[in-house]
C-alpha cells in the first residue's frame, strides 16, 4: 500500500517526488537510509516491510540519471524509507492558514500565467511525454475530468495519502501515457532558462483552467486527510512540517501543471526544443518541405521512410527532430549514421548541447571511440552518432546482447552510399539485420542522390518523400573555349549559349590559363567565394598556386589581419611547421583542401572559408560529400575524377554546393570542358541519376560472405533455410535480377555456405537430419573483430607467429602487426629511406624485421637497384615499411618531420594512424575471441590508445573531446585546461578570452562536449558500481 502511494507520487512529478520525502521521514530514518542509498542499488532494496520499491525497475529505468548526485541520494531514500512516510503527520483541521495560503499561491500562480502569456518569449518548457501535440489536449483535459471524476473508495488509505495519490496516478497516467503506455514516465522539473539579462527564468506556458483543477484536487486531497482520524497530536514542529508540506506541494502543482500545458506544438515535441533550435542552429522556422515531410501520416505512423531532396536543403534538421522525438517522447535509443569520422565529431560536437538541456546521452562511436555493447544506461536514452563501420558492430553487439529493439530509430544520412563498394555493403547489411530483427525499429534514410528509391523502398519497406527544394537558386553553366553555356536538358543541344567571358589576358598568361581560370574566379572573388573542384591532389595545389600568380596586390589588403592568425594558427597545428604552399596563397585568401593535408589544416582551412576569411578553395570531390561549405560560384576544372570520367551524382554533390543560404540570391556551377567532352558532359548534366546497387557481391563476394557468417554467429540464422529467409529482406534479393547475373540468389547463398565451411569459419552439425550450422572459434573472432574474410587466416597465421617470439622491447612489433593490409598498396616503399630506417634499427629490431621475412640485406640490394630473385612476399616487405613509418610516428609525435623522413605527406601518415588504430581495436576483439592470443589483450588496448593520440601523454584526456584536436588541445592545456573535468567545468566566455582564436560558438560547442563525455563516463562508472553493489534476489538465507 505504501508501495503504490510512492508509486503514485513518483509518478506525478520527480521533484514532488524527492522533496515530499526528504520533510516527511523522520531524521533517524533518513540518516539511516541515506547511507544505504550510498551504497546499495535502489532497485534492489527491499522495503523494510520485506516488499521491493514498487515498480523500482521502472523507476530506475526512467529517472535516476537524470538528476544529479544528490537528487539521486533523495530518491534512492526516499524510495527506500516507506512505513512512516506519513508518521510524524498532522491533520491541518483547524488551521485555515493552510487553505489561505493555497488560495493565495493559486492567485500568484494566475498572475505569472498572465505575464507568462503576454510575454512574446518563447515558453521553453519541457514536455516528455507528448508524442503528438495535438492529441495532448484533449486527452489532458480528458484526464483531468476523469482525476476530477475519481471516487475516493479505498478506506485503507489515510485521506490525504489516497486522495493524493488517486489524483497523482490519475493524472500522470494519463499525462505521461497518451498512447497507452503504461510505463512508468517521471515528470520533470519545470526548466529554467537564462533571461538575456542573465537571469534565470521559470518557465510558463501554463492554462489557469487546468491549474485550478489541480488545487482542487491538493485542496480535497488535505481536506479529506483532515478528516482522517489521526492518532499523532499536534506540535509545533509538526505543524511546522506540514506547512513546508503545503509549499512543497505547491511548487510540484505549479511542476505537474506547468509540464502539461506546454501547449505550444513543435511536432509532437516540447517546446523547448525549437527554443533550442533556434539558439544553437540559428535555425528560428523550419521551411515548407520541412513542415510537411516531419507531418506526413508515415512519419506519424513510424513507417520507415527515405527523403530525398537537393544538397543544402535542410535534410539534416528533418532527421534530427524525428531523433530527438524518439529520444523524448518515446523514450527510445537512436543510432545516426554517418559516413565519416569528421562528420560524426561534427554533429556530436552541435548534439551535444541539445543532449545536456535534453537529458540525453550522446555517444561517439567513430575511431576507436565506442563501447560494444553500449553502456546500458537506465535512466537515460542514448543517441549513438556513428559511421558506417561502427553503426555495423554496434549493432552487432546490440543483437548479441538481446537489446536491439531498444534503439527505436536508424537514421542513414547519404543514404546512396548502400551503392558504395564495400562501405555500402556494410550498410545493407547493417540496416538488413535490423530489419530482420527489430521489427518496431524505424528505419530513415536521406540523401540528396538517389537514382533508385524504389529498389530501396522494397527493401526498406519504406514511404517515399521527395522535393527539389533549394534555399537558394542554382544555374548550371559549361565553358567551352571562351563562351558560358547555360545548362537546360530541355533544350535540344542541351546548353543555351549565355555569355562570352570577359578576359584580357596577355599570351603568356593564355598559355599558362588555357582554360581561364584566374578570369572565372576573379569575377567572384574576394568579396563573394567560390570552389574550384579539380581532378587530382597535385592539380589542386597547382591550380591555387597558379591563381595566386595573376591576382593583383589588392587581394593581400582584403581581411589580412585575419589571414595572419589563420597562417599562425596553421603553423601551431603543424608543431612550428607551416605548409610552403599554404604560406604563399593564405595572403591571397586561398588555399586547397584534400586529404594530405592533416585534419587540423583542413579544419583550420574550413573554418577561414566559412568565416570569409579565405575566398577560394581548390579541392577534391571529398569536400562535397556532406560538409556544409557552399560558395557563390563552383567552378568544376573538367569532367574528370583522377581519371574517370564524373558520375551525375558526383557532379550533382559538387554543383549543389553552390548558393549560400541567406546569402546569396542564387548560386551558379560552372563546369569547364573541352571539345573532346562535349558529347559525353551533355550526358553528365542531363542524364538521371546512376541507381544505386547492392555491393553485397562486390569485391568476390567478400560482403554476403561475411553477413552470412555474422548472422549465423550471432545466431539470428542457424540453418540454411533460415539464412535463405533473410538474404530475401536484403537490397541484393530485391535486385536479384540486375545483380546475380550468373547464378540465382539462392545458388550464390549455398556456395557462401560452402565456402566458409571451406575456411573453417562455420561448421555443420554432425548429428544425423540436423543441418544446424554453427561458427567455429576463428569465424567468432572474425565477425567480432570485423576482420576482412580475406585476411582472416593471414591474420591468425601472423599472430599465432607473432607470439613464438614477440619483441617486446619496442614497439615494431607490435605496430607490424597491426598495420591494415588493405594500406599495403596505397604506398611504395622508397627503397633508399627503407634502407636507412632499416639500419637505425636496433639489433633486435632487425632480428624481428628478418624474423617476418624482410632482412637487412633484401632491403640494402634494392636500395642499390639490384634486382632479387629471392623469394619474398612483397605485401610483407611494404607492410614493414608503413611499420616502420608508424613506428616513427609513434617516437616522435610530430607528422610534419615523419613526413618529410619518409617523403609523405602528413596527411597520408595521419590516416595511416588512424586506419591503424582502427584496425588494432579489431585485431583486440579478435584475439580477444581465441584463447591461445591471451597476452595480446593488454598489449593491444594500450597500442590502440598510442596509435589514436599520436601526441603527448598529457594532451590525450582533451583530445577524447570530439573535435578537439593536437593544436587546440596544447592551447587549452597550456591555459591551464589540464583535464576532462577543467574542459567539462569551464566557462566559454573565460575560454574566448584565454585562448586564442577561439569563438564564442566553439568554445560553447568545446564545453557542452566535454561535460557530455564526462557525465557519460561518471554514468558508466556508476552503472558498474550499481551492477557491483546489486543485492542478489536470489541470495540463500536460512
Ligand atoms: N529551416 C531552415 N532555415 C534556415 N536554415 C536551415 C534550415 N534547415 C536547415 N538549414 C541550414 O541549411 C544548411 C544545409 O542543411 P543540411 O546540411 O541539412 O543540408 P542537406 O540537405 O543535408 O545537404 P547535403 O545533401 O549537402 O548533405 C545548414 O547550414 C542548415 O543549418
Ligand atoms: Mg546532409
Amino acid at each position: 500500500m505504501a508501495g503504490m502511494l510512492r508509486l503514485g507520487v513518483r509518478q506525478s512529478g520527480l521533484t514532488m517526488s524527492a522533496e515530499i520525502k526528504v520533510k516527511r521521514v523522520s531524521s533517524r530514518k533518513r540518516s539511516r537510509d541515506g547511507l544505504r542509498s550510498h551504497l546499495t542499488p535502489i532497485r534492489k532494496i527491499p522495503s523494510s516491510s520485506g516488499q521491493q520499491c514498487p515498480d523500482s525497475s521502472t523507476a530506475e529505468m526512467e529517472h535516476p540519471r537524470a538528476m544529479d548526485q544528490s537528487m539521486h541520494a533523495k530518491f534512492s531514500e526516499y524510495c527506500s524509507d516507506t512505513e512512516d512516510l506519513f508518521g510524524d503527520y498532522d491533520s491541518i483541521v483547524g488551521d485555515s492558514s493552510f487553505l489561505a495560503k493555497l488560495d493565495r499561491e493559486e492567485q500568484n500562480m494566475r498572475r505569472h500565467d498572465i505575464d507568462h502569456a503576454t510575454s512574446n518569449r518563447c515558453p521553453v518548457v519541457l514536455q516528455h511525454e507528448n508524442p503528438d501535440f495535438t492529441s495532448l489536449k484533449s486527452s489532458t483535459d480528458k484526464c483531468l475530468k476523469k482525476s476530477r471524476d475519481y471516487s475516493m473508495t479505498d478506506s485503507n488509505l489515510e485521506g490525504s495519502q489516497l486522495a493524493f495519490q488517486q489524483d497523482a496516478l490519475q493524472t500522470a497516467e494519463w499525462i505521461c501515457c497518451p498512447d497507452g503506455d503504461k510505463t512508468s514516465k517521471p515528470m520533470r522539473r519545470p526548466e529554467s532558462v537564462s533571461t538575456e539579462d542573465g537571469n534565470e527564468r521559470h518557465n510558463a506556458g501554463v492554462v489557469p483552467k487546468a491549474r485550478k483543477s489541480m488545487s482542487d484536487h491538493l485542496k480535497r486531497a488535505m481536506l479529506v486527510n483532515a478528516a482522517a482520524p489521526s492518532s499523532v497530536s499536534r506540535t509545533a514542529v509538526q505543524k511546522e512540517a506540514v506547512v513546508t508540506e503545503i509549499s512543497v506541494a505547491m511548487q510540484a502543482m505549479e511542476s505537474v501543471s506547468m509540464e502539461t500545458m506546454d501547449l505550444e506544438p513543435f511536432f509532437g515535441l516540447p517546446t523547448k526544443v525549437k527554443a533550442l533550435i533556434c539558439n544553437l542552429k540559428g535555425i528560428k522556422d523550419l521551411y515548407e518541405w520541412q513542415k510537411n515531410c516531419l507531418n506526413l501520416d508515415s512519419v506519424q505512423q513510424r513507417k520507415n521512410l527515405i527523403y530525398s531532396l537537393p544538397t543544402s536543403g535542410g535534410k539534416t534538421l528533418v532527421a534530427e527532430i524525428l531523433i530527438l522525438k524518439e529520444l523524448l517522447c518515446r523514450k527510445r535509443d537512436a543510432l545516426f549514421i554517418l559516413p565519416y569520422i569528421s562528420l560524426v565529431q561534427e554533429k556530436v560536437r552541435g548534439l551535444a548541447s541539445f543532449g545536456l538541456e535534453l537529458d540525453f546521452m550522446v555517444e561517439e562511436y567513430a575511431g576507436n571511440k565506442g563501447r560494444f555493447p553500449p553502456v546500458k544506461r537506465r535512466g537515460k536514452r542514448s543517441l549513438y552518432i556513428a559511421t558506417i563501420e561502427k553503426a555495423h558492430s554496434l549493432v552487432n553487439s546490440l543483437i548479441e546482447a538481446n537489446r536491439l529493439d531498444n534503439v527505436g530509430l536508424v537514421v542513414v544520412d547519404e543514404l546512396h552510399m548502400l551503392g558504395d563498394g564495400s562501405r555500402g555493403a556494410i550498410i545493407e547489411m547493417t540496416l538488413a539485420k535490423v530489419l530482420y530483427i527489430s521489427k518496431s525499429t524505424q528505419i530513415i534514410g536521406m540523401s540528396a542522390t538517389l537514382g533508385n528509391v524504389q529498389d530501396l523502398q522494397r527493401f526498406l519497406s519504406a514511404d517515399n518523400y521527395t522535393n527539389d527544394f533549394r534555399p537558394v537558386e542554382l544555374k548550371e553553366y559549361v565553358k567551352l573555349k571562351d563562351s558560358i553555356y547555360e545548362v537546360d536538358p530541355k533544350e535540344e543541344e542541351c546548353f543555351r549559349f549565355s555569355r562570352l567571358l570577359n578576359f584580357k589576358y596577355s599570351s603568356a598568361m593564355q598559355k599558362i590559363d588555357q582554360d581561364h581560370i584566374v578570369a572565372l574566379v576573379t569575377e567572384v572573388i574576394p568579396s563573394q567565394s567560390c570552389l574550384v573542384f579539380c581532378p587530382t591532389k597535385k592539380n589542386c595545389e597547382n591550380v591555387a598556386g597558379m591563381i595566386c600568380k595573376y591576382l593583383k596586390q589588392d587581394f593581400i589588403q582584403h581581411k589580412q589581419a585575419e589571414k595572419a592568425v589563420l597562417l599562425g594558427d596553421l603553423r601551431s597545428s603543424g608543431n612550428g611547421s607551416l605548409c610552403p604552399v599554404l604560406k604563399k596563397m593564405v595572403p591571397y585568401g586561398l588555399a586547397y583542401h584534400h586529404s594530405g593535408l592533416t585534419s587540423e589544416e583542413r579544419k583550420l582551412v574550413e573554418e577561414a572559408y566559412s568565416a570569409g576569411v579565405l575566398c577560394l578553395l581548390t579541392c577534391t570531390s571529398t569536400l562535397a560529400a556532406g560538409i556544409n561549405l557552399p560558395a557563390r560560384r563552383v567552378i568544376l576544372r573538367s569532367p574528370y575524377m583522377a581519371v574517370d570520367f564524373l558520375k551525375r551524382s558526383q557532379y550533382k554533390q559538387m554543383v549543389g554546393r553552390a548558393g549560400r543560404a541567406g546569402i546569396d540570391t542564387h548560386g551558379e556551377s560552372i563546369l569547364i570542358l573541352q571539345d573532346k567532352d562535349k558529347v559525353m558532359v551533355k550526358k553528365l548534366v542531363s542524364a538521371p541519376i546512376e541507381i544505386c546497387k547492392s555491393n553485397l557481391m562486390h569485391d568476390n563476394g567478400k560482403g554476403i560472405l561475411s553477413l552470412i557468417l555474422s548472422i549465423i554467429g550471432l545466431n539470428i540464422t542457424n540453418s540454411l533455410e533460415q539464412v535463405r529467409d533473410f538474404m530475401d529482406g536484403t537490397l541484393l534479393s530485391v535486385q536479384e535480377k540486375q545483380v546475380c547475373l550468373e547464378r540465382s540468389l539462392w545458388e550464390v547463398t549455398q556456395e557462401c555456405v560452402e565456402l566458409l565451411k571451406v575456411k573453417g569459419l562455420i561448421t555443420v552439425s554432425t548429428e544425423p537430419h540436423d543441418g544446424t550450422l554453427h561458427v567455429t572459434k576463428l569465424g567468432r573472432a572474425t565477425y567480432k573483430g570485423s576482420v576482412d574474410l580475406t585476411y582472416c587466416d593471414v591474420l591468425y597465421r601472423d599472430l599465432s607467429k607473432g607470439l613464438e617470439s614477440l619483441m617486446l622491447d619496442s614497439f615494431l612489433h607490435l605496430v607490424y602487426l597491426v598495420t591494415p593490409y588493405d594500406m599495403v598498396s596505397q604506398c611504395k616503399p622508397d627503397w633508399m629511406i627503407y634502407f636507412r630506417q632499416f639500419t637505425m634499427l636496433s639489433a633486435a629490431e632487425q632480428k624481428m624485421c628478418a624474423a617476418v621475412g624482410v632482412s637487412e640485406s633484401f632491403v640494402a640490394r634494392k636500395a642499390a637497384g639490384q634486382n632479387m630473385k629471392k623469394n619474398v612476399d612483397p605485401v610483407v616487405v611494404s607492410r614493414l615499411y608503413l611499420a616502420l613509418v608508424l613506428l616513427s610516428a609513434l617516437k616522435e609525435t610530430d607528422l610534419w618531420s615523419v613526413a618529410d623522413r619518409f617523403l609523405l605527406s602528413r596527411g597520408f601518415i595521419q590516416t595511416l594512424l588512424s586506419s591503424s588504430s582502427a584496425f588494432c581495436s579489431c585485431v583486440l576483439h579478435f584475439t580477444e575471441e581465441l584463447e591461445e592470443f591471451w597476452p595480446f589483450n593488454a598489449l593491444l588496448t594500450e597500442l590502440t590508445r598510442r596509435l589514436t593520440y599520436c601526441v603527448k601523454a598529457e594532451l590525450i584526456p582533451l583530445m577524447e573531446v570530439a573535435g578537439v584536436m593536437e593544436g587546440r588541445a596544447k592551447q587549452l592545456y597550456n591555459a591551464g585546461y589540464k583535464t576532462l573535468a577543467h574542459l567539462a567545468n569551464a566557462d566559454p566566455n573565460v575560454l574566448v578570452k584565454t585562448v586564442e582564436n577561439l569563438f564564442k560558438k566553439q568554445a560553447n560547442q568545446i564545453v557542452a562536449s566535454a561535460k557530455m563525455l564526462l557525465n557519460e563516463k561518471a554514468d558508466a562508472l556508476q552503472e558498474e558500481v550499481d551492477d557491483l553493489l546489486m543485492m542478489p534476489l536470489d541470495l540463500p538465507s536460512l
